[in-house]
């Protein structure tokens, strides 16, 4: 059977490690929703348009070509032939992807596009983001919120920042910038999705003091239930 697993939850709270992991074990393919945002937000960028400028940031998303790998080992993000699979995880991209993202013509397309994607998947797909759970997959089988408390989200924000030479979050590790950077943009997207709450039929797990191991394995008991 195809099976559609659906991911919400915020900055930190592991969702895009512990889905990328359910999939290789499940034989799933795996979609980063974020990713998508910030593609768009990225070619914005590249095209000098303002971020707040909703009918020029609609007209983009409907041309633009997002080409994102759904195989749980391959992390490469296309965009117009330009490879960006760094690039959308810089400053720039993370200072601007809310406000491109807030945008109603903006989700519109994206949300049919991954539609799209999760269908085409051959033995089923997991998706995560902010609004996977409540519109674009409310009828997937399994629908998960992972949270976590402010405090470990943060803590895991600023080791993946760590990780990655510090270009993830406003190329500074300093720890007050991160937790600024994550609680902001927190802020900022649940003015958009409801992601901070589970919805009806959502199934809420806190991974505040699960590791990485531990919540994959949560998560899988549920997909391979
Ligand atoms: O950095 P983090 O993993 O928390 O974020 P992300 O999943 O890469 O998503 C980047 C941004 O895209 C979020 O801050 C939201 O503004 C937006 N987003 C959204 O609005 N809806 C989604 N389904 C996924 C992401």
């Amino acid at each position: 059977r195809r099976v559609l697993v659906a991911v919400d939850g915020p900055s930190g709270s592991g969702k895009s490690s512990v889905s990328r992991e359910v999939a290789r074990r499940a034989g799933l393919s795996y979609l980063d929703t974020g990713a998508m945002y910030r593609a768009v937000c990225w070619a914005a960028l590249r095209d000098g348009i303002d971020v707040e400028d909703a009918e020029t940031l609609g007209a983009l998303v409907r041309a633009v070509h997002v080409d994102i790998s759904t195989d749980p080992d391959v992390e490469r993000v296309v965009v117009d032939g330009v490879e960006v699979t760094t690039a959308i995880r810089g400053a720039a991209v993370t200072a601007g992807v809310s406000a491109v993202a807030s945008h109603p013509a903006v989700r519109a397309e994206l949300r049919s596009r991954q539609r799209t994607t999760m269908d085409a998947a051959p033995t089923g797909c997991i998706a995560e983001g902010r609004d996977i759970t409540t519109v674009v997959a409310p009828d997937a089988h399994v629908r998960v919120l992972l949270t976590a408390d402010p405090a470990a989200r943060v803590d895991r924000r600023a080791r993946q920042v760590e990780q990655s030479g510090g270009a993830a979050e406003a190329g500074s590790l300093a720890a007050g910038d991160v937790s600024t950077a994550v609680l902001d943009r927190d802020a900022a997207d649940s003015r958009v999705t409801s992601f901070v709450t589970a919805a009806d039929g959502v199934l809420e797990l806190d991974s505040s003091h699960l590791d990485l191991e531990q919540t994959v394995q949560a998560v899988l008991d549920l997909v391979l239930a």
